[in-house]
């Protein structure tokens, strides 16, 4: 987009898409505008009373006319619907092969770490042309996490998860911004995403390598919670249900209703396990609210995340210890 229109920098596979609709938006705005003021500049002029004894003729209405102003409306905001409906579910659909990195805010600052185990604080490094997904997370208040430069932008909020992803198209530095009031230094709750080449991004990673990775520092924390003493160290399964290719598997609940195992059904068996009994077991697990905090939390679910049987990982990674690799025919849900 040139700088003729004050737009902010393009730099996603979405932004040229997301300011094609929005040109499309006020371009049919600015017609009818100009449409509507000419024509009523156009009949004052033409109708305008000749003498102060002349009566209007009586009108009858016309068929013809009342369709056409009903129909074509409708037509354009269908068309308005339908570009940005498209546009929408294209960007809440985090694709299968993105590159996983996990946001949390507290007031006020963003803590970013990427699946390979750096961590950054409000900033965040990305290699151009990889789809990037964050799993975001709030510690206390309501954040917003917004790239205006690649135009996505979602809540951050506390005891959930919330994700959202971009594929960045060129190298440079972008403002980030919390785009949710969270109190008294929400406007220096900011900073920068780093596009950069995939080999400079790889030399960025190397250079801030020998960190754990947050599925390795998960399964530490799996073994040091006891988790194991029930689930098995390996995940296997025991008074509690297995874990190995439990994540994005559909876990059959006691009632017989099923939930996907997505990283929000993790997180909620872990703060409050009793939500969701998987068929077959007992209420028994306790609550770990409070004992782990939002980083801890998602390091667990990285943790169980890594006990799936397709879990493809593009960035160069330190990969988690042998023992959490999960067997070859491993298989989701227990009986
Ligand atoms: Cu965080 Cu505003």
């Amino acid at each position: 987009m040139q700088s003729w229109i004050p737009f902010p920098e393009s730099a996603s596979t979405l932004s040229s898409e997301v300011d094609a609709l929005y040109l499309y938006l006020c371009g049919v705005t600015l017609f009818f505008t100009l449409l509507i003021y000419a024509v009523v500049v156009y009949f004052v002029i033409r109708y305008r009373r000749r003498n102060p004894s002349e009566i209007p003729r009586p009108i009858e209405g016309s068929i013809k006319l009342e369709t056409l102003w009903s129909v074509i409306p409708f037509l354009l905001a269908m068309s308005m619907f339908a570009w940005g409906a498209q546009i929408y579910f294209q960007n809440s659909r985090p694709p299968k092969n993105a590159n996983e990195v996990y946001v949390v805010g507290k007031q006020w600052m963003w803590k970013i770490q990427h699946s390979t185990g750096q961590r950054e604080i409000n900033e965040l490094h990305v290699p151009v042309g990889r789809k990037i997904k964050l799993i975001m997370t709030s510690e206390d208040t309501i954040h917003d996490f917004f790239i205006p430069a690649f135009r996505i932008k979602a809540d951050v909020l506390p005891g959930k998860y919330t994700t959202q992803w971009f594929e960045a198209t060129t190298p440079g530095r972008y403002h980030l911004f919390c785009a949710e009031y969270c109190g008294m230094n929400h406007s220096g709750m900011g900073g920068y995403v780093v596009v950069m080449e995939p080999k400079d991004f790889d030399n960025w990673l190397s250079g801030n390598a020998n960190q754990t990775s947050p599925a390795a520092a998960g399964q530490s924390m799996f073994e040091s919670l006891g988790c194991a003493s029930c689930h098995g160290a390996n995940g296997e399964g025991g008074r509690g249900p297995a874990l190995l290719g439990v994540f994005n598997s559909n876990v059959v609940l006691s009632g017989n209703q099923t939930v996907k195992a997505d990283e929000g059904y993790l997180r909620e068996s872990i703060t409050n396990p009793q939500a969701k009994i998987v068929n077959g077991f007992g209420p028994i697990m306790p609550s770990f609210q409070g004992q782990v905090n939002e980083e801890q939390l998602l390091q667990l679910v990285a943790f169980v995340k890594s006990l799936s049987t397709a879990k493809p990982e593009t960035v160069t990674a330190k990969p988690p210890p042998a023992s959490a690799k999960p067997s070859a025919n491993a298989t989701g849900t227990p009986k």
